[in-house]
């Protein structure tokens, strides 16, 4: 096998084979090939395009080029969601906890936040003493145990996608579909859950801001799942706004636990039913979705829920106590309210900006080596097509000095439009994707 002839049959925009590309997968992960023509493989990939077998082929190629999670010692169907990656996007502690009190085995691997996305791992962790740096091992006997785990990935993950993420970062070639759907999938069929559902985000805050893009990547990570054998289904949500109220480390983990309560109600909580009932679905638990949101809404009304995620904080060494009494997450220098100044009704967001604000306050990282602080960030009261008055509340800040609220303030007035004329509330979500083919919600 030669690295030129498989650059060059790619610039002539053939397909390349199953052994061409797990030549070069494998040489990615090992580190055998050179990066100039690792780069130049990506770009003809990106101007030429993939078939779906060849993105299937690549998928399967970079899950190999590591170590693959052996769950098959937890019993049943293990069942993993995956976000493209949102703001106040909290569905994993919601749902987590949700699905596992099913009885339906939730075995997640988690990521921490990237850019203006927040991650779960970083949300966990602002819960004193809980660790996500579990061995495989601790990992399958916590599942095996109480039903549900949540840890970072490990370090040999698909290194092949580490290799080819961090190039595509740097040579433009990040926006093809099939290396995003390829880079994703890999990672998750590495993980080795039975089934997985996808929440692929649309709107200002999201990977694919159209519906279109959001589609074409829905389609193109199920049909991988369906080539490779895996159950997947894919839901296109809304990420127009962020999708809880709360955004920041410990503000979402708060957030979590108030929804599991049964204090709050709302988009995040009707987000995280419609994947978890997905969840059920795939998972043999329940013949329909609307069964599946049935029991799910048990767990949630018993306390079960709120009980699974206090059991899966105890066996991550965790302090169970947040979990009645909130307070005792970590608490902000300041806190300021912030007024909408004007009246009218709640027109767009730049989700993006709003997650960009929450992370040069503290809650995300601008270098891969900053620290955060997961007590700040903010609480986001109102949602599109809200009417508000001048003294309403826009924003509650949770901030660690003057100078970061000050700059946060601007950066979140700046991000959302109070328009005079009412406006309509967007769609929560457009569409699922399954084997079966697209069904519209909208
Ligand atoms: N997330 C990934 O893991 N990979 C991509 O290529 C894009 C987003
Ligand atoms: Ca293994």
């Amino acid at each position: 096998m030669n690295m030129i002839d498989i650059i060059t049959r790619k610039k002539l925009g053939q397909a390349l084979s199953a052994e061409e590309i797990r030549y070069f997968a494998q040489g990615a992960g090992d580190g055998s090939i050179p990066d100039y023509q690792l780069a130049a493989l990506l770009m003809a990939i990106r101007l030429n395009g993939m078939t779906p077998q060849e993105t299937t082929d690549l998928t399967l190629a970079m899950r190999d080029s590591g170590d693959v999670c052996d769950l098959s010692a937890i019993p049943g169907m293990k069942v993993d969601k995956h976000s493209t990656g949102g703001v106040g996007d909290t569905t994993t502690l919601v749902l987590a906890p949700l699905v596992a009190a099913c009885g339906v085995p939730v075995a997640k691997m988690s990521g921490r936040g990237l850019g203006h996305t927040g991650g779960t791992l970083d949300k966990l962790e602002s819960i004193k003493g809980l660790s996500v740096a579990i061995s495989e091992e601790d990992f399958v006997r916590q599942v095996s145990d109480i039903g549900v785990a949540v840890i970072g990935q490990t370090a040999s993950l698909a290194p092949a996608d580490k290799t080819l993420y961090a190039l595509r970062d740097v040579t433009a070639t990040v926006d093809s579909m099939p290396l995003i759907a390829s880079s994703i999938m890999s990672k998750k069929l590495a993980s080795g859950a039975d089934a997985i559902v996808l929440d692929v985000k649309t709107g200002s805050g999201a990977l694919m801001e159209t519906l279109e893009g959001a589609l074409d990547l829905a389609r193109a990570m199920v049909e991988i799942g369906t080539r490779s054998g895996k159950p997947v289904s894919a839901i296109v949500t809304s990420m127009s706004q962020p999708l809880g109220t709360h955004v920041g480390n410990a503000l979402e983990v708060k957030e979590a636990i108030d929804v599991l309560a049964g204090r709050v109600t709302g988009d995040l909580l009707e987000v995280a039913l419609l994947l978890g009932s997905h969840m059920l679905v795939l998972a043999g638990r329940t013949a329909t979705p609307e069964e599946a949101r049935k029991l799910l809404l048990e767990a949630l009304h018993s306390g079960a829920g709120l009980a699974k995620l206090k059991e899966l904080i105890t066996h991550q060494h965790g302090d169970p106590a947040c979990v009645d009494d909130v307070s005792l997450l970590p608490q902000p220098a300041l806190i300021r309210q912030v007024r909408a100044k004007r009246e009218g009704y709640i027109g767009q967001m730049d989700t993006t900006a709003l997650g960009l604000a929450a992370q040069a306050m503290g809650a995300g990282r601008a270098q891969k080596t900053d620290t955060l602080d997961y007590s700040v960030g903010f609480i986001l009261p109102v949602r599109i097509g809200d009417h508000v008055s001048p003294d309403d509340v826009l924003c509650t800040l949770y901030a660690r000095s003057t100078q970061d609220a000050d700059k946060a303030e601007a950066a979140i007035r700046a991000a959302i439009t109070i328009s005079d004329t009412p406006v309509e509330k967007p769609p929560l979500w457009y569409a699922i994707v399954t084997k079966d083919g697209i069904e519209h919600f909208v």
